[in-house]
């Protein structure tokens, strides 16, 4: 199954290196070791890999590359221990790819995907690292703190800034996006209580 992340990873760096945003954000890393992550599951992995909702246009090879490790992936809990709710839990899924808690060991970024489900409120939340999304397949609303929110598709990528609190808001279809991490990516994101209310 490792090929299944190296195809993903393939196609990750294919995208990095010919798309401005991304390549602005960051450099790929240069060596990736596998990590040899053990597989956890989470139902909202399953539901991902049965969305039709996700179109894509011409990122149909990558998004089709992400998904096909679901089942051996490493799924994330960031929010297990919140107040988020059982709808968030059982309907939004995040893996890192490469990173220092990735399939693939990088101490320079940290690369995630990350899915949510139609319909589906991502609360307010904040993270020191500065942030930057890319929308592979599907769409959403995004909103920062000031603004209001802009309504995104493939190809189409958002910045976060340190700390800046942002949301996110799934309509009709789910959204697949890859999330990049840079500087003080140790801490993980918090709901941002203020905002939530
Ligand atoms: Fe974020």
């Amino acid at each position: 199954m490792k090929h299944l992340f190296d195809d993903a990873l393939t196609q990750i760096k294919m995208l990095h290196d010919t798309n401005e945003h991304i390549m602005n954000f960051g450099k790929f890393p240069d060596t990736l070791e596998w990590a040899g992550l053990p597989s956890f599951a989470i139902p909202a992995a399953k539901l991902m890999s049965t969305d039709t909702t996700l179109s894509s246009h011409e990122y149909e090879p990558l998004r089709d590359a992400v998904i096909s490790p679901w089942q051996y992936a490493n799924w994330r809990e960031t929010y297990r221990d919140t107040n988020i709710g059982d709808d968030f839990l059982s309907r939004f899924a995040c893996y890192e790819l490469f990173g220092h808690q990735g399939h693939f060991h990088s101490e320079t970024m940290r690369g995630f995907l990350v899915y949510s489900d139609a319909n589906l409120y991502y609360p307010w939340h904040h993270h020191p690292a500065e942030e930057l999304y890319f929308i592979i397949a599907g769409e959403a609303s995004f909103a920062t703190e000031g603004n209001e929110a802009k309504l995104l598709k493939p190809g189409d990528t958002v910045f976060h800034e340190s700390n800046q609190p942002h949301n996110m808001h799934t309509h009709e279809n789910g959204v697949l996006a890859y999330v990049i991490w840079r500087n003080e990516f140790d801490t993980a994101p918090v709901l941002t209580d203020r905002l939530n209310a």
